[in-house]
C-alpha cells in the first residue's frame, strides 16, 4: 500500500474549477474562513437549516468527554425534516426516488407520496407496539421499502439497526441480539444477478438458533416472490398491514441527541461494533455535505448513490443527506452487469443523472470490462462524479473523469467512515483545484491532524496516523451498550482527539493522502472487514486447529482475504488440501456472509509467531503479496516461515 501511495504522490495532474462551474456553485470559497472563524457558529448556522420544532440554544456540550452532545437542548423529528417539510413548502410533486428494479421494473415516489408511505409505517409499527427507544432490526433489499422503513422508525423515534442483505443468519442473529430488537422488517427475497436471493429464510433461521428472542413481529414485503415459511402471530405482511393503516401521523419532537440508529461495523476484534449515531448533528452534517460535496441543486439535479443502505453510505447519502435536503435520487436494486453490463449507463441515460457517487472497486471493474460499454450510452448529463471507501488510484481517477464524466466533470474523493456519519475530507467542487489520488481537504467546520505514536504533529510530507481532533456533530456517540470498548478504540491513544486507523500524509499544498488501514481491518472492494472476525470464524470450524487473516493487496478489491490455517493433526486425512480449502471458504462465508468468504486460504503447518506467542501477520502479508518475506529476526521459530513459503512455492 505505502509503496503505491508513494508512486501516487508524484501525481502531478491539476485540475481546477472551471468558469462556467464556480458561477453556479452552490458554496464558494468564502464558506471556509466563515467556518474558520467560528467553527461552533458555523455548524450552528448549518443546523438551522433543519426544521427544529423546538429551536437549540447550545451548540456542543463536550464535558463528558469523548461523549459529545450537540444541540442537545434542540428537538426535531429527523423523518419530519426529510418529507413533511418538503411537501409543505410546495415541493410534494417532487419526485424524491425513482427506483429501478433489477428484473426491469421500476417506480417511483413523490414527496408527497413517500410521506404518505412513511406515515403508514410509522403507524404500522406503533400498531405492532414500537415506540422511542425500541431497536427495529432490518434486513432488506435495495428497494424503496427499506427507505421507508427507516424513516419510519426515525419518526417514531425509535431506533433503526439496519444489516446489509449480504450478511448471513449467523450474523444477523448476533446483532439482532446484540441490540434487543423487537421487530424485524425483511422481504420474502431479492433481486440479484437475475435470481431471487432468500432473506426471510435468513430471518427464520436467525430466530430459530437461539433461544429466547427479544423479537416480537416480523414484517414481510413481498418482493422475490419466493416461497416463505409463515410463523402466525408472529410473521406479517407489509402490504396487508400497510393497506390496513391510517395514512395520518404526526410527527412528534424527539431530543437532538435521541438515538437515530445502530450500524455494526468490523473493528479489531471478533465481535463488530455497534455504531451509535443520533439525531440533530448527524442530520446536520449529512445534509451539510450533501449539498456542499455534490453541489446540490435539489429543483435540477438527479443525484445517485450505488451504495447499499446496509452500509453507512447508504444511510448518509441514500437516506439522510439527500431526503433532508429535498434532493431527487435513483435507487438501484441488483448490481451491475445485471443483465447486462451496462446497466448503471443506462439507468444514468434514462433518468438524466447528473450526480453519481459509487466506489473504486466498481470504476476499476468497468475499467477492466472496457470503455466501449459506457460509450454506448449518453452519460453527458452527469456534471459531478464522487468516490468514497478507499483511496482512489489516479489511474481510475483519470479514467472515471474521461470516460464516465466526458473529460470534464469533477471528481469528489470523500474520506469519511461509519464512525464518522459523513464526509470528512473532500474536494469541494466549485472551489477545489482537483488533484487525482488526493482526498484533498477538511469539510469546512472539521479539524484533522497527522500525528505520531507520542501524538505530535508529524509536519508536511511524513506519513502518520490520521486523528480528528475536535468533536463533529455527525460524530459516533458510543458504542451500543460498550461505553469502555467506545473509549478504548478511539480515544485511549490521543485523549480527546478521535484516533481514525487510518495512516495519511499531508502533502505541501494541505491536501490530505490517505494510506490505509493501521489497523487489522481490512478493506475489500470498499467493504469492512476484520481480520480477528475471520479468524475466529474459520477457528470455529472443527477441522482448524489455528488460523491467520491477512488483507493483501489486490488489483480489483483493493485488498483480499487472504487465509492461513492449521489443520488439526487429527483432521489432517479428512479431506485434501483443495478440498478443505473450499469447505473453510464456504464456512466463512455461512458464518459471516459471503463478502468475507477468502480468496484464498493455505493450509500451513505452523503460523509464524513471536515468542510472545503473537502472531507475525506482517510476514504473512509478504507471503500473501508474493514479496520477499521480511525480517524474521523476532520469531520464536526462524524455519517456520521457510517452511510456509517452500509449501506454498
Ligand atoms: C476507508 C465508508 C481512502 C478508510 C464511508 C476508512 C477511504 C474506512 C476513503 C471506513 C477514501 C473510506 N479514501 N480510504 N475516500 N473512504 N476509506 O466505515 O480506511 O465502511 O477508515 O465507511 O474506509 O469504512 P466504512
Amino acid at each position: 500500500m505505502v509503496t503505491r501511495i508513494d508512486n501516487l504522490m508524484h501525481e502531478s495532474r491539476r485540475f481546477p474549477p472551471t468558469v462556467e462551474f464556480i458561477a453556479d456553485s452552490v458554496v464558494g470559497p468564502e464558506i471556509y474562513a466563515a467556518a474558520a472563524a467560528d467553527r461552533l457558529a458555523f455548524w450552528a448556522d448549518q443546523a438551522r437549516t433543519l426544521h427544529w420544532h423546538k429551536p437549540f440554544t447550545r451548540t456542543l456540550d463536550w464535558e463528558d468527554a469523548p461523549f459529545a452532545k450537540w444541540f442537545d437542548d434542540g428537538a426535531l423529528n429527523v423523518a419530519y425534516n426529510c418529507l413533511d417539510r418538503h411537501v409543505l413548502a410546495g415541493n410534494g410533486d417532487r419526485v424524491a426516488l425513482y427506483f429501478e428494479g433489477e428484473p426491469g421494473d421500476s417506480r417511483s415516489y413523490t414527496y408527497a407520496e413517500l410521506t404518505a408511505e412513511v406515515k403508514r409505517a410509522a403507524n404500522v409499527m406503533a400498531g405492532l407496539g414500537i415506540v422511542q427507544g425500541d431497536r427495529v432490526a432490518v434486513y432488506l433489499p435495495m428497494i424503496p421499502e427499506a427507505v421507508i422503513t427507516m424513516l419510519a422508525v426515525a419518526r417514531l423515534g425509535a431506533v433503526h439497526s439496519v444489516i446489509f442483505g449480504g450478511f448471513s443468519s449467523e450474523s444477523l442473529r448476533s446483532r439482532i441480539d446484540d441490540a434487543s430488537a423487537k421487530l424485524v422488517v425483511t422481504a420474502d427475497g431479492g433481486y440479484r444477478k437475475g435470481k431471487v436471493f432468500p432473506l426471510k429464510h435468513a430471518v427464520d433461521a436467525a430466530l430459530a438458533a437461539g433461544t429466547e428472542s427479544s423479537v416480537e413481529h416480523v414484517l414481510v414485503v413481498k418482493r422475490g416472490g419466493n416461497e416463505v415459511e409463515w410463523q402466525h402471530g408472529r410473521d406479517l405482511w407489509w402490504d396487508e398491514e400497510m393497506a390496513a393503516a391510517d395514512v395520518e401521523h404526526e410527527a412528534m419532537p424527539f431530543p437532538a441527541e435521541n438515538p437515530l440508529f445502530i450500524l455494526y461495523t468490523s473493528g479489531t476484534t471478533g465481535k463488530p461494533k455497534g455504531v451509535l449515531h443520533t439525531s440533530g448533528g448527524y442530520l446536520t452534517q449529512t445534509s451539510f455535505t450533501h449539498r456542499a460535496v455534490f453541489d446540490l441543486h435539489p429543483e435540477t439535479d438527479i443525484y445517485w448513490c450505488t451504495a447499499d443502505v446496509g452500509w453507512i453510505t447508504g444511510h448518509s447519502y441514500v437516506t439522510y443527506g439527500p431526503l433532508a435536503n429535498g434532493a431527487t435520487q435513483v435507487m438501484y436494486e441488483g448490481t451491475p452487469d445485471s443483465p447486462h453490463p451496462g446497466r448503471w449507463w443506462e439507468i444514468i441515460q434514462k433518468y438524466g443523472v447528473t450526480i453519481l457517487y459509487t466506489a473504486p472497486t466498481a470504476i476499476r471493474s468497468f475499467m477492466k470490462i472496457g470503455r466501449h460499454i459506457p460509450q454506448a450510452f449518453d452519460l453527458s448529463s452527469l456534471r459531478v462524479l464522487g468516490s468514497v471507501g478507499e483511496p482512489i488510484n489516479p489511474e481510475a481517477w483519470i479514467w472515471y473523469r474521461d470516460i464516465i464524466g466526458g473529460g470534464n466533470t469533477p471528481i469528489v474523493d470523500t474520506w469519511w467512515q461509519t464512525e464518522t456519519g459523513a464526509i470528512m475530507l473532500s474536494a469541494l467542487p466549485g472551489v477545489t483545484t482537483l488533484k487525482p489520488g488526493a482526498a484533498q481537504v477538511p469539510i469546512p467546520g472539521i479539524a484533522i491532524e497527522v500525528l505520531d505514536e507520542a501524538g505530535t504533529d508529524v509536519g508536511l510530507n511524513s506519513g502518520g496516523l490520521l486523528v480528528v481532533s475536535e468533536p463533529w456533530p455527525s460524530m459516533i456517540r458510543g458504542i451500543w451498550g460498550d461505553p469502555e470498548r467506545f473509549v478504548e478504540t478511539y480515544w485511549e491513544k490521543f485523549g480527546t482527539k478521535y484516533f481514525a486507523g487510518d495512516g495519511a500524509r499531508r502533502d505541501h499544498d494541505g491536501d490530505y493522502w490517505l494510506l490505509g488501514r493501521v489497523d487489522d481491518v481490512m478493506n475489500v472492494s470498499g467493504h469492512r472487514l476484520s481480520t480477528a472476525e475471520i479468524e475466529s470464524a474459520l477457528v470455529s470450524h472443527p477441522m482448524v486447529a489455528e488460523a491467520a487473516v491477512v488483507g493483501a493487496e489486490d488489483e480489483a478489491t483493493g485488498q483480499a482475504v487472504v487465509a492461513f490455517v492449521v489443520i488439526k493433526e487429527s483432521q489432517a486425512h479428512a479431506a485434501t488440501a483443495d478440498e478443505a480449502s473450499t469447505l473453510l471458504r464456504a464456512h466463512v462465508a455461512e458464518q459471516i456472509g459471503a463478502i468475507a468468504r477468502p480468496k484464498l486460504v493455505f493450509l500451513v503447518a505452523e503460523l509464524p509467531k513471536t515468542r510472545s506467542g503473537k502472531i507475525m501477520r506482517r510476514l504473512l502479508k509478504d507471503v500473501a503479496e508474493g514479496r520477499e518475506v521480511g525480517d524474521t529476526t523476532t520469531l520464536a521459530d526462524t524455519s517456520v516461515m521457510r517452511i510456509i513459503t517452500d509449501k506454498l512455492s
